[in-house]
């Protein structure tokens, strides 16, 4: 028998997601039926929007339980096949979810080409759902032109480092907002930001404002919370704020509510306030993907990841990525 480890959800967080909500757990791994593949996972990739799905606030996770296989986005080599269009030995990205071995229908895993995609962790990053929300929640519902200010939030996480990074392909002034000196540092000087505010300092008020000084035409908001407050005061008449997560609101079974000013402040400065959810874009994807190659290719997208291995230590990466120990996207690398 080839064993598959699993890891299940044992318990749903009350308050914080600790290691201790889930299990490891030993079974035999499946075996593909007609026009269906076999994926042994290499790698899974673990983003901060998982803990909504284990809340309940993601509408297109449905209802959280326990007991069953943790959900995620692999890359993965398949095995054995009984689809002739996705033969034994492809790589293809699927929804694996945090175990071994998984089955799915042939129609239903991307094949990824191998010579193209660097080291096939991006597949998980620039070319995978993170890199796609960047793009999208950017240039279609933020609308960048040249020399306007863009913020981002969670800036050195795995979709804010790729926004900051696109917003300066358009030619626009980039402040990063992340936690910490270091992130903060890595921002100006690795990854080409204009300026970089640390939420987390005490002065933070006054370094906002300071780094916003021009007002700001376009707030990419990955956290709500007390950063969406501060950017909602510093908009310029007609900017947009561009809702894609409120990871400061997921780790708690008591979120706050929206912030004070909602909607005075777009009213008086005339400020478009939109949500979207990457999927909506699934017809464009390859569109998406060709420009990513080019400005990868080009060294003007530099995708940064940040690596824990064994499937077992998948919780406890996760917990660690809440907490911020994250740059760029978390990769979890299970198989060789
Ligand atoms: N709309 C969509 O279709 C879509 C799709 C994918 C992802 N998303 C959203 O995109 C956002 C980023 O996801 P990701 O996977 O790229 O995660 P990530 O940014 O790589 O990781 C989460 C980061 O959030 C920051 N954080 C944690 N608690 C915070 C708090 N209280 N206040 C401010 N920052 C906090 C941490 O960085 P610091 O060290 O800076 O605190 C942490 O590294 C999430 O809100 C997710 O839900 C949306």
């Amino acid at each position: 028998m080839t064993e598959n480890r699993q890891i299940i959800i044992d318990s749903l967080p009350t308050d914080r997601l600790e290691p201790g909500n889930y299990a490891l757990r030993t079974v035999e791994a499946p075996a593909p039926g007609d026009g269906e593949v076999l994926c042994r996972t290499l790698a899974i990739t673990i983003g901060a929007g998982q803990r909504a799905g284990l809340q309940g606030s993601a509408s297109y996770a449905g209802a959280p339980r326990a007991g069953i296989v943790m959900s995620g986005t692999a890359v993965a080599r398949v095995e054995a096949s009984n689809d002739d269009a996705v033969p034994a030995g492809s790589l293809v990205v699927c929804p694996a979810g945090w175990q071994d071995y998984s089955v799915h229908e042939a129609a239903k895993v991307r094949v990824v080409d191998e010579g193209r995609g660097g080291d096939p962790a991006h597949h998980l990053g620039v070319y995978g759902t993170n890199g796609l929300t960047a793009y999208f929640g950017l240039f279609d519902v933020g609308g960048p032109e040249e020399d306007q200010t863009v913020v981002v939030s969670a800036a050195a996480g795995s979709v804010g480092h790729l926004v900051g990074q696109m917003a300066k392909t358009a030619g626009c002034r980039v402040v990063g907002v992340a936690g910490g000196e270091a992130k903060c540092r890595l921002l100006t000087e690795d990854l080409g930001f204009d300026a970089a505010v640390d939420y987390k300092s005490p002065d933070f008020r006054g370094d906002f404002k300071e780094a916003t000084s021009d007002r700001i035409d376009i707030y990419f908001d990955n956290t709500g919370g007390e950063v969406l407050g501060s950017a909602l005061r510093r908009m310029k008449v007609g900017g947009r704020i561009v809702c894609c997560g409120v990871v400061s609101q997921y780790d708690t079974s008591k979120p706050a509510p929206g912030p004070f000013g909602v909607p005075g402040l777009l009213i008086n400065f005339r400020v478009r306030m939109e949500g979207f959810l990457v999927f909506d874009y699934a017809k464009r994807y390859p569109e998406a993907w060709t420009r990513m190659r080019e400005w990868v290719e080009a060294g003007e997208l530099v995708p940064k990841q940040d690596v824990f291995e064994g499937l077992e230590n998948a919780p406890e990466a996760f917990v660690d990525l809440l907490a911020g120990g994250n740059v760029g996207t978390r990769i979890v690398r299970v198989a060789s």
